[in-house]
């Protein structure tokens, strides 16, 4: 299976994926972001991957920067499309060029504290376990059936850095597993419920 990868930040999980599925059950053929700076187009040429930036400036609005991307990564073939830190949010337009095709990791266990800053939403709440959550992508802000989840407890957590550090390895587990999981071809709704996903 074909991937493409959106990124705006350091990369880490663009990089998980490099070192545990890329070459193996997928190719990730297409690295694209918003920001021409993100350390995630460097991880991404490292790798030999072609890696372009389509900063706001270059387009007239959104729907025609999310057209550019989705014309690029159709180029190159892609038949999922992973956000692995893409801090913009993706019109209709792009999710219908991949219908059920798309994936985002985010820092929380949704449906709690979706959107921006999530680890701060959830430090501000006093939660004790916090968590990430994989869900295919919707026109809504991390409304998308889920996919994968994992907790952690830190019932003393008081800053971000110390929930980040501990929700790195889960989420740098769990993204490649569901894009393992979608390459296998295992996940499908349940007739039953479609937000549910089965894997
Ligand atoms: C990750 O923590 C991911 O969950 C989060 O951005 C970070 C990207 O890190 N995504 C969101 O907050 C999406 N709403 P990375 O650039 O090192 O992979």
């Amino acid at each position: 299976m074909r991937v493409g990868v959106l990124a705006s930040g350091t990369g880490t999980n663009l990089q998980a994926l490099l070192d545990s599925v890329h070459g193996r059950e997928v190719e990730i053929v297409a690295v694209a972001s918003d920001k021409p700076q993100a350390q995630a187009l460097e991880r991404a040429r490292a790798a030999g991957v072609p890696a372009r930036a389509f900063p706001a400036g270059d387009h007239p609005g959104r729907d025609a920067r999310d057209a550019a991307i989705a014309d690029w990564l159709a180029a190159a073939g892609v038949e999922l499309v992973v956000l692995a830190g893409y801090m913009q949010l993706l019109g209709a337009g792009f999710l219908a060029r991949f219908p059920d095709r798309v994936l985002n990791v985010h820092p929380a266990l949704l449906p709690a504290f979706p959107g921006l800053d999530a680890i701060g939403q959830a430090l501000d709440y006093g939660v004790k376990v916090f968590g990430v959550t994989v869900h295919l992508v919707d026109e809504g802000v991390d409304t998308g059936p889920i996919v994968l989840q994992a907790a952690v407890e830190l019932p003393d957590a008081t800053g971000r850095d110390e929930v980040l550090a501990a929700l790195r390895p889960l989420e740098h587990r769990l993204l490649p597993e569901a894009v393992r999981r979608i390459a296998a071809g295992r996940l499908r709704r349940d007739p039953a419920n479609p937000r549910r996903v089965l894997t």
